[in-house]
């Protein structure tokens, strides 16, 4: 059955390799995620916005995922990505999730912290980890739009109080990254992420991670990042090949044709940055 995420980020914590989220919008890219973890016998979490969860339906998305993990020769995690509300987390707890994030990234810290607290108490009663941010990442992920102008780096301080008082498992902070591809190669502030890791005890996440390019991804993971999160690329090489096929096959009607070729694209991508993320293993 599904795994929690606390159980695969310790591992790759302490042993400085990361494994992917990526997002999963439906049964085509659950299955080419999970065929592109088994194909490199690496752990897979499968992750979904409140917008996905809306789209899908929450039992539906759970029943797939726990019939994926059922199956599957790796282990396998269903979490809440940028859950936006303590109701949201309950759903998702009582749905069956094994991991769950909440956002509260754009409260003012105190009721942040307020918040994450309060979701830590039902979730970990539940045995459910959980991951939180600080800080603002950019970008748009969803129905989660953040100017440029009002990102924000996060501040170490603040991190190191929000990590402890809070009793999280992960921990987002903005470093650099942005939701969505990128106009120009990001700069991400690796000394700022060093001091996070050097103050926290606690698995670090990179969102934002499709544009990124590997050497700097490959970089954060000496300081202590462990899931990396990937949904832009997925959706964009989906539907490139959609299209593509179309543009070949204009009178194709059939669903299990039309999809194979979109789901093999997705199975590569998530190989390459399973790759990526393994190639900095020091064990
Ligand atoms: P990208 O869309 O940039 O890959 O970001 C994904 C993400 O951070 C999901 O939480
Ligand atoms: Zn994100
Ligand atoms: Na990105």
């Amino acid at each position: 059955g599904l795994v929690t995420t606390k159980e695969i980020l310790r591992d790759a914590y302490q042993n400085h390799y990361a494994v992917g989220a990526f997002g999963a919008h439906n049964l085509e890219i659950i299955k080419a995620v999970i065929a592109g973890g088994e194909e490199l016998g690496a752990p897979v979490i499968l992750q979904t916005t409140p917008g996905t969860i809306k789209y899908v339906g929450i039992n539906y998305m759970k029943a797939m995922a726990e019939a994926a993990a059922e199956v599957a020769k790796v282990p396998v995690a269903l979490h809440l990505d940028h859950g936006d509300s303590y109701d949201t987390v309950i759903k998702c707890l009582r749905a069956g999730y094994t991991s769950v994030m909440i956002d509260g990234s754009t409260l003012p810290f105190a009721e942040n912290i307020n918040l994450v607290k309060k979701v830590v108490e039902a979730a970990h009663s539940a045995g459910v980890p959980v991951e939180a941010e600080l800080g603002t990442i950019g970008g748009v992920e969803d129905d989660l739009v953040i100017e440029d102008v009002k990102a924000l780096l996060t501040d170490p301080d603040a991190a190191e109080q929000f990590v402890k008082e809070t009793n999280i498992d992960s921990f987002a902070p903005a470093f650099g990254t942005a939701h969505g591809m990128y106009k120009e190669e990001p700069k991400l502030a690796f000394d700022l992420l060093d001091d996070i890791y050097n103050r926290t005890d606690c698995p670090l996440v990179m969102h934002g991670a499709s544009g990124v390019a590997a050497g700097s991804v490959q970089r954060a993971l000496d300081f202590g990042v462990t899931k990396v999160n990937f949904s832009t690329e997925l959706k964009d090489v989906f539907a490139e090949e959609i299209r593509r096929f179309f543009h070949e096959h204009p009178e194709q009607n059939d669903p299990r044709k039309v999809f194979v070729p979109a789901r093999n694209r997705v199975t590569n991508l998530v190989k390459a940055k399973i790759d990526m993320l393994q190639g900095t293993c020091k064990v």
